[in-house]
Parts: C-alpha cells; structure tokens; sequence
C-alpha cells in the first residue's frame, strides 16, 4: 500500500481549474481556499480541499495500516509549480559585452547583423563540450527550482550544424533525466541563418528540412523558428513548419518580436500550439491566434531587457486569447530566469491582474507545452508539481514584488527544496 502525503492548513491554497488554457475572462478565475489541503500518493494528487474535508477523505480512504505522512504549512500559500514555457537555456558562453554596448546604445539587430548576438553564441556552444553544457545547464535548472519551476521548456538553436543541434539535444534529454525539473525539448534549427549560408536562407531551410528535422523527430515535441525581418521570413517560415509538422513535431514561433512582419497570423494559419513574443503582432493576427485557439506566451522580461515596449498582454486577455507567460531566459536578448520580476512586468506594465498572471504562468504555461491534462494547477488526477509561499494569500505575488517568495517545492510528489521552518515529510 502506497503512503499518502499531505499538505494542510495552507493560509490559502490558490489554482486555476482545468485541463486545457483558460481564455480572456476566464483566466481571471481562480480556486481559493482557505485552510487548504492537498493530498497526494506517489506523483499524483488524490484529493484538495480545506484541511477539514482533508481529515473526513481519509477517515474514509485510509486502510488498515497505510501511513500518511503530514505536514503543517500554516502561514504559507500553496500554488501549482510553475511551467516556464519558453526559455533557451542550454548554451555555451556568455555576451556581457554585447549586453553593456546595448545599454550604451546598439541595437540588437545590428549586433546581429554585425556577427554578434546569436552567431557568438553559435561559436561557444559549438566549442564547448557536452559536460559543460551538462554542468551549465544544470546550475541554470538549480536556480529554476529555487524560483518554483517545475517543468521547463528549452531550445536548441546556437548549433548551425545538425552535430552541435544534436549535441544540445543530448544535454537536454540528460538533464530531462537527472534533474527534478522536467525539460520539455524544441528544435530550432531555424534560429540565425549561419554564415556559410548568408544571404541563401532559403538554401539553409532546405538543409534544416533535409538533416535537422530527421536528426530531432521524435525526440523533441515541438519545432520553433524566429520568423524576422532578414531572419527567417514568413514564405521559409511556412515551409519548414509544414515539413516539421509532417513529421509529428508540435509547432511553436518566435513571432512579431522586432518589427510587425505577421509571424502570428501565420501562427493562426498553421493553428501552432502557441506565438510567443509578439510585441509588435497586428490586432487582426492577434484575433486569427484567438480564433484558431493559438497560444499567446508573452515574455516581458525580453521586453525589459530590450528596452522594446510590452506585449499588449491587456488587450489580448480583453479580446479573449489565452495568454501564457515565460522568461524567455538566453544569453543575448534575456539573460534572467526571474519568474519574480516577470510576475512583476506582467502585472504592472501589462497589467494583467495577479489572478491572470497566476494562471498564465501555470495552466497556461502547461498548455503552452501541451501538458494542460497532467499539470499547471492543483486538482486531483494531476502531477503533484507544488508551491508554498511564504505569504498569506497569493495576491503578494504581484504585492510584494520581485521577490521570490517560493520556500517549499514539491516535484512529482518529493520535496525538492524545504522551507526551514517546516518538519514533517522525511524524504
Ligand atoms: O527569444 N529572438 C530570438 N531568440 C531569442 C534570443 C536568442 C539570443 O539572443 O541568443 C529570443 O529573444
Ligand atoms: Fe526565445
């Protein structure tokens, strides 16, 4: 007989319902309860609900014999583990340099044009071994874990060659595997054009269609592409999307980040799971995304870093789109994993309220990756992926700002990280 586990007398436990994204209105509405309790065996929940009704469930379920093991997590607020849908986090090297000359002045795209940005970071992760992109990659998901992500999506891209993108590939289904944090992996061959085929992108989507996607199917879930002016246009775009689809990969987009190029009507069009960036995205794509049910995952803290004006995060929960939140975390545009400070920029820049930033970075998050049915709130039937803040109720989220209130993480049923004042819950 399985033991049970339980949570209770959480000040406040605060989820959004459901197994798919919350859209527009809805994702303003969230569960509360107070003196909460959550239940769990294994990495499954088994039952939530007031310490009370937690006390009956098992009057009524336990059997002779079977433990429970309990803890008191009075004073703090339990929330879903957050999905962070959208990061580039295994790389080589590091653009400090690139970043301060941003601050005086550069623009991104010229370091690019010039054979920065992307391209230097092609260099370093091509030259750097698989052990340190490992050991790299790991620390990067240590710190994930103390800001509360629980599962994470990560990219590869800074390959240029099908070998580097299969090496990246190979560190993350590593970590994927090592780590508590659950990586969900992207292909994106189509990142910068490299330069052996400048000014031949069309030549290198060829390449990507011929030896990239084969060299990914059926070991990452989706296929991403940074659809830009003089990156990848709509037309090349398309085609490799169609090609990945072909070959089952899920379809994701970098889309209307720099300049409006309607990267998110071709989103509605290929009905992709989600269009992120979109920061300059067209009303009238933005209602197509909303119609064919594609994703919004927005990234403020690019934004902040890029000094570009937000996402209009507002407008399209007001029109009716489901909206997810990510870091975006990279080396160049957004190098942070701050899901403190994002909940910050969305809230007080987008000025989503605290309830829609909440289900953003959960359900959403999860739907964003297609995982809406196991994860992204606290219901029965779902992954035990948990949060205690060290909070009264789940408005200091955006309250008390840029600070990571997370203490307590329970991955798959395990307590991975404990607050300190907390006993109980041996393992
Ligand atoms: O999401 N815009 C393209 N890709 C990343 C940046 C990658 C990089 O600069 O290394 C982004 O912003
Ligand atoms: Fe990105």
């Amino acid at each position: 007989m399985d033991p049970y586990f339980m949570i209770e007398h959480a000040h406040e436990l605060a989820t959004p319902l459901g197994k798919v994204a919350r859209k527009g209105a809805e994702m303003k509405d969230l569960r509360l309860i107070p003196d909460g309790a959550v239940i769990w065996q294994g990495d499954t929940i088994v039952f939530t609900g007031t310490s009370r009704e937690a006390g009956s469930w098992l009057d009524k379920t336990l059997k002779p014999g079977q433990k429970i093991e309990a803890i008191d997590a009075s004073g703090y607020t339990l929330i879903p583990g957050f999905v962070d849908p959208h990061t580039h986090f295994v790389f080589g090297g590091y653009r400090d340099d690139e970043f301060n000359s941003r601050l005086a002045g550069a623009s991104y795209m010229e370091i690019m044009e010039a054979g920065g940005g992307i391209a230097a970071t092609n260099r370093a992760t091509q030259t750097a071994s698989p052990e340190e992109l490992y050991q790299s990659g790991w620390d990067r998901l240590e710190r994930m874990l103390d800001l509360g992500i629980t599962t994470v999506e990560g990219k590869t891209g800074y390959g240029e060659d099908t070998e580097t993108e299969d090496k990246m590939l190979q560190v993350m289904e590593r970590l994927d595997r090592d780590h508590p944090i659950d990586v969900v992996k992207t292909y994106m061959g189509a990142h910068a054009v490299p330069p052996r085929f400048r000014g031949r992108p069309d030549d290198y989507v060829d390449y990507l269609i011929r030896e990239g996607l084969p060299m990914a199917e059926g070991r990452a879930e989706f296929c991403d592409v940074f659809t830009e002016k003089n990156v990848f246009e709509l037309d090349q775009s398309e085609r490799l999307l169609e090609a990945a689809r072909q070959r089952g990969f899920k379809l994701k987009m970098h889309a209307d980040e720099i300049v409006p190029l309607g990267g998110a009507g071709l989103a509605a069009k290929l009905k992709a799971t989600s269009a992120d960036h979109l920061l300059k995205a067209s009303d009238h794509d933005l209602l197509a995304m909303r119609d064919a049910g594609v994703i919004a995952t927005l990234l403020p803290l690019t934004a902040f870093s890029l000094k570009e004006p937000y996402a209009r995060g507002r407008f399209m929960i007001d029109q009716g789109l489901a909206v997810a939140l990510g870091t975006d975390l990279n080396p160049g545009s957004c190098y942070s994993q701050s899901i403190p400070l994002m909940i910050a920029l969305a809230t007080i820049y987008m000025e989503l309220t605290v309830e829609e930033a909440l289900t953003a970075v959960t359900l959403n998050a999860a739907a964003a990756l297609d995982l809406a049915a196991s994860r992204g709130s606290l219901e029965v039937g779902k992954k035990a992926d948990m949060l205690l803040l060290d909070c009264p109720n789940h408005g200091h989220l955006s309250y008390h700002f840029a600070m990571n209130l997370v203490e307590g993480v329970i991955k798959d049923g395990v307590m991975v990280r404990r607050p300190p004042t907390l006993t109980g819950m041996a393992r």
